[in-house]
């Protein structure tokens, strides 16, 4: 039963699911702070890929950040953006929408745009899942994943990719129960870089029951050179319960900047628009992503010049006798096991910070060749070291 008490003018619950804070006043005293959503204790707070420490030979390979600048145009229109930033932004992005249905050959209704791709996952569990309901998704995958559910008061339900470090898509067709209001599909998989071929997604499509959402996140499209893979769009075209998430933060370099769009069918579209923070996305950004996408032949030899360098990292690599899967995003995932910290440090003493996901691996991003020459120069020192132990 709640009991409710009326404190200092505010209203408090106090039930079971609700913890109060700790806090301190102003003269640092500690007092009771306000009561808390239980929901929120054990979510973990989202990790940002380290910055590099600075000097001349110190790069950031930790966040899957694109190492261009803008792309051409892209910085004027920001630039002319900003002389209006006393206006809010267009709230329905219209622009952008209309950007992006030419684009893609999608109605604008369908189309949902957002405070990036991870802003958006948020608002599609908050329009499907609270508490009671499951959300499923492979494990290891993208970090938001549990944060975004929990935060729903969703259950977060983990399946563990395979030996290869692919979704276990039996597996989690099989863990989809009447509960279930969303699965995430992370294609290519954040941060083993490993992609779903289409036929499998399909098969997969077919088991998961039509009131569930299936979220194909496809962040790291542009990189993906396997054609066995299927654009996301060809998967959602006839069918209503899929979505696909798409952002400017990779290929396009616009991470600073917080854009990104989702391509649903209208009732899930609708959804987004209900969910979405007003204003959220900044006149700046929906600025900068319609000369981004107006620059497409630029950005595609960028995309190629990443791709190029990531077949040459993952071929040096084996080369260096580690086992690699083929990585169809802009970056290569090494499984280091106990060793991962040890490894993260020794790159970051070459001048190069990565990714460690502790007693796993280290996911590193391909970028300049320098950088990634130095990665591998450490791989290689790490592998001899590994070999003599
Ligand atoms: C799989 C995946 N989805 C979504 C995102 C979020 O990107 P953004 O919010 O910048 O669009 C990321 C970023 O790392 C990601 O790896």
């Amino acid at each position: 039963m709640s009991e409710r008490s009326e404190q200092g003018g505010g209203v408090r619950t106090d039930d079971a699911a609700g913890a109060v804070a700790e806090a301190s006043n102003a003269r640092g005293k500690a007092v009771p702070g306000p009561r808390l959503r239980a929901a929120l204790a054990d979510i973990p707070t989202y990790k940002p890929g380290r910055p590099a420490a600075g000097g001349a030979t110190s790069y950031k390979l930790s966040s899957n950040e694109n190492p261009y600048p803008p792309l051409p145009g892209v910085l004027e229109a920001a630039t002319a953006a900003a002389a209006a930033m006393n206006r809010y932004p267009d709230l329905g992005c219209s622009g952008l929408i209309a950007e992006l249905s030419e684009r893609f050959g999608v109605p604008a209704a369908h189309l949902a745009t957002g405070t990036g791709s991870v802003g958006i996952a948020q608002q599609l569990v908050q329009a499907t899942a609270g508490p009671g309901d499951e959300v499923v998704y492979a494990w290891r995958s993208f970090e938001a994943y549990p944060i975004v559910t929990r935060i729903s008061g969703a259950r977060a339900v983990q399946v563990p990719l395979t030996d290869t470090e692919e979704h276990d898509l039996d597996a989690m067709a099989d863990a989809v129960t009447e509960r279930t209001r969303l699965v995430f599909v992370c294609n290519p998989n954040n941060p083993t870089g490993v992609a779903i071929p289409g036929e499998a997604l399909e098969r997969f499509l077919d088991r998961v029951p039509r009131d569930v959402l299936v979220v194909l996140d496809e962040a790291y499209r542009e990189f993906v050179r396997d054609e066995r893979v299927v654009d996301g769009l060809d998967h959602y075209r006839d069918r209503p319960n899929v979505c696909v998430l798409r952002t400017f933060s990779k290929a396009y370099g616009l991470a600073g900047l917080r854009v990104g769009f989702a391509v649903a069918h209208e009732p899930v579209a609708d959804a987004l628009r209900k969910t979405a923070v007003p204003f959220g996305v900044s006149q700046l950004a929906q600025e900068a992503a319609v000369a981004s996408l107006r620059s497409e032949d630029a950005l595609l030899e960028r995309v190629s010049a990443l791709v190029a360098e990531r077949s040459r990292v993952v071929g040096q690599l084996r080369a260096q006798g580690w086992t690699v899967q083929e990585s169809q995003a802009n970056f290569v995932w090494l499984r280091l096991g106990e060793r991962t910290g040890e490894f993260a440090a020794a790159a970051e003493q070459a001048g190069v910070v990565v990714r460690p996901f502790p007693g796993e691996g280290v996911r590193v991003s391909v970028a300049e060749t320098e950088a990634n020459d130095l990665f591998l120069g450490v791989a290689a020192g790490f592998r001899k070291q590994l070999a003599s132990s």
